[in-house]
């Protein structure tokens, strides 16, 4: 006689079968790559590059090409290499990613018009300047170069790290402030954007993740500078940071959602999180649950529209060279093997995409 097969035996079949095919979905998902699922899910991904190592390294090509959907000039952009002399402009490395973005598709962002001596050259910074000549060589160089990216570079880092809550003045001393005043970054707004109207301006800074003294201060800037009429569309806040503390993301979410009442965006424009040597196992997954955490904050954050590294490869980073004792701070490693880290903003993407398609049905 013919056994008819009960509800259980039905039952089994269909959780074995939802298991195979949740397995398969699993698998075949987990080959998307981060570029895929960020465009999925709306949001920038994007790492700082440099045309050095795109020229001599595949990998690296490869990888970013495959990864990525914006980069940001970690050093070609700045006023030291852009103008190392008053009036001799080199473009050409910028040029090369900037062409690499177009062949790749990708966004590019321009890193940085104006910073403190670290990205400005000596005849800047040594120069005996009156306020009025220095304002012209800021309107030059602001000019020359926006004009030069028009309709290639979508944002600009128009000012770079010119907040010091420390200071009774509350800024950097810089050139820039020490010769023109405060008011040169109004100044460096406007010639961005007499350059290029359609250009996204940003202004970008360390430390101001938390909410607190410095984070205060950006706003109130941001705030002043929309109340005087000056074109700023985003904040970019750096986020070079290590396994533990600092920055909490709830913190970090309030402090998105005030600028974001401002009608501001965030990016997150420098994420790196460093591991202090000997690196461990137990250092790599702290390590990835920090990525983890600061994506999960920017993708339920509608304001923050970019996620950055600070690189992508352990085989290149500015950490070893600038914090003793520290190293590994990428989500690939030497190899360019994905690391930890890789797979939890894989999964937060996903995990992401999954929410939303629930909630649209
Ligand atoms: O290219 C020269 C090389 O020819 C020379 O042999 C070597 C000797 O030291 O120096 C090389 O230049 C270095 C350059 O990085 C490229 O590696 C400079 O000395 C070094 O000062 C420069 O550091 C950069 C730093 O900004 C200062 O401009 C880092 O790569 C870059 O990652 C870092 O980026 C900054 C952001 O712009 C702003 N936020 C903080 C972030 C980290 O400091």
């Amino acid at each position: 006689m013919k056994r008819i097969p009960t509800p259980s035996i039905f039952l089994s079949f269909l959780i074995i079968f939802c298991g195979i095919w949740h397995t398969y979905a699993d698998q075949s998902d987990s080959t998307a790559s981060l570029r895929e699922l960020a465009g999925k899910c709306d949001l920038y991904i994007g790492a700082a590059v440099t045309p050095e190592r795109m020229q001599r390294d595949s990998q690296y090509r490869e990888t970013l090409a495959r990864e990525f959907n914006l980069i940001t000039a970690e050093n070609v952009m700045k006023f030291h290499i852009l103008q190392p002399q008053r009036g001799k402009f080199n473009f050409a490395p910028a040029d090369q990613l900037v062409e690499f973005a177009r062949e790749q598709n990708m966004v590019q962002r321009g890193h940085s018009l104006i910073w403190h001596h670290m990205g400005t050259p000596d005849w800047v910074t040594k120069g005996d300047w009156t306020r009025e000549e220095l304002i012209e060589v800021m309107r030059e160089h602001i000019h020359t170069v926006v004009r030069h990216f028009k309709g290639k570079v979508k944002y600009w880092d128009v000012v770079n790290e010119a907040i010091d809550p420390e200071k009774s003045h509350g800024f950097h001393e810089s050139v820039w402030y020490r010769i023109i005043g405060a008011d040169y970054i109004d100044l460096a707004f406007q010639f961005a954007h007499e350059a290029d109207p359609d250009v996204l301006l940003c202004y970008n800074d360390f430390g101001g993740e938390r909410l607190g003294k410095k984070s205060d201060a950006i706003f109130e800037l941001a705030k002043g500078m929309q109340k005087r009429g000056i074109p700023i569309h985003g904040v970019g806040l750096q986020m070079h940071i290590r396994t533990h503390g600092y920055p909490e993301p709830e913190d970090l979410k309030a402090n998105i959602a005030r600028l974001g009442e401002l009608g501001l965006q965030t990016q997150i424009t420098e994420l790196d999180v460093r591991l202090q040597e000997p690196v461990t196992q137990e250092k790599i997954e702290r390590q990835a649950e920090r990525y983890q955490e600061i994506l999960q904050v920017c993708l339920e954050s509608p304001t923050c529209t970019a996620y950055i590294l600070w690189g992508f490869t352990d085989k290149s980073s500015w950490i070893p060279g600038f914090f003793k004792g520290y190293n590994d701070a990428l989500i690939f490693n030497r190899e360019y093997q994905p690391k930890p880290a890789y797979f939890s903003i894989q999964r937060t993407l996903m995990n992401h995409l999954q929410k939303e398609n629930v909630r649209s049905h």
